[in-house]
């Protein structure tokens, strides 16, 4: 088995700098080596640097700000992340913000289109252009994925690569042309949740999303919060899962280094718990570790952070503590 680490220094889609730091502290504190010691061949060939993606001006359309950037890296991404999932290859992408899984989750489900998409994270990143209050497109990406209503302003100008031209069904018309998007709202699930907008709320509510809030966390606990996360979406524990883990679904204390902590969220054990629990499904096909900001608090919360990105990913990938 093959885990090829897609190194991303991305920060375009949220205005803190530093984040695209943080691909580069998780290989340099071992990461290759870790894995490599997990019993995975690796695959890394250098981070991404996106150098070919230029845009010159690059003006917010509303509010939304970078859309060009952001489309231009996380389309190239898309590309990176499906090759090397024809290729039999696991991708592990390290990030970088959060918008990177516009590329990522359909990377991965270009190639296993039935997949389900596991989102672990403090917040919902479900606004859509109508809807966010910050204009940050890390806060977006899973509206983009679901193809929602409420992006037209950015939808068909920067992002129609990610919806596929299909026949279906809308509003009872027959027939008519429609775009199909990545991901469906029975496809999705969230866990760590405890800052979502009230736009976001209403989204979630209307589309039937189904979300373990800390709130859940704490009532059921993080073993059966998991089991209950995958009757949902996995009923069978037959179809393949994309983990998408933003490092702020753990808790300051845990992860202080990303640019938009909350209080209250995942131990350290809940989040690693997450981790092994999709490791004995035996059905991981992609992943992600994200918003690792070195730039953020000091040099210990830095270390500290850095080596929590490294074990979340080892827990992912097999490591188990006996
Ligand atoms: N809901 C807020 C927004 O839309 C915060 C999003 C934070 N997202 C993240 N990937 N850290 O701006
Ligand atoms: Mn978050
Ligand atoms: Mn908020
Ligand atoms: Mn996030």
């Amino acid at each position: 088995h093959t885990v090829a680490i897609v190194g991303c220094p991305f920060s375009g889609g949220q205005p803190r700098p530093g984040v695209d730091k943080g691909p580069i502290h998780l290989v340099n504190a071992g990461l290759v080596d870790q894995l490599k010691s997990l019993g995975w061949a690796v695959e890394f060939a250098g981070h991404h640097l996106f150098e070919d993606i230029s845009v010159q001006g690059d003006p917010p359309v509303g509010i939304v700000k970078r859309p060009r950037l952001v489309s231009g890296v996380t389309s190239a991404v898309s590309q990176i992340i499906g090759g090397h999932a024809a290729q039999g290859r696991l991708p592990l992408t390290i990030g970088g913000d959060h918008s990177l899984a516009l590329g990522t989750i359909l990377g991965t489900f270009g190639k296993y289109p039935n997949a389900c998409l596991i989102w672990i994270d403090a917040h919902a990143d479900i606004n859509t252009a109508t809807t966010t209050d910050s204009g940050n497109l890390h806060g977006m990406p899973v509206s983009l994925l679901l193809g929602l209503p409420g992006n037209e302003s950015i939808e068909d100008t920067y992002f129609s690569w990610l919806t596929q031209p299909g026949v279906g069904i809308t509003n009872g018309e027959h027939n008519k042309p429609t775009k199909r998007p990545v991901l469906t709202p029975a496809q999705l699930v969230y866990i760590g949740l405890r800052d979502v907008d009230a736009g976001e709320r209403a989204i979630l509510r209307q589309n039937g999303i189904k979300a373990f809030s800390m709130h859940e966390v704490d009532k059921f606990g993080i073993g059966k919060v998991m089991e209950m996360a995958l009757d949902h979406v996995n009923p069978n524990r037959d179809l393949p899962i994309h983990l998408s883990f933003d490092v702020d679904a753990l808790d300051p204390s845990v992860a202080p280094s990303t640019g938009t902590p909350v209080r209250g969220g995942l131990t350290f054990r809940e989040g690693h718990y997450i981790c092994e629990a999709i490791h004995e499904t035996g059905l991981l096909v992609g992943l992600d570790i994200m918003e690792v900001n070195p730039s953020l608090e000091d040099e210990g919360s830095v270390q500290q952070t850095v080596k929590v990105g490294c074990s979340l990913a080892r827990a992912a990938l097999g490591e188990t503590l006996l």
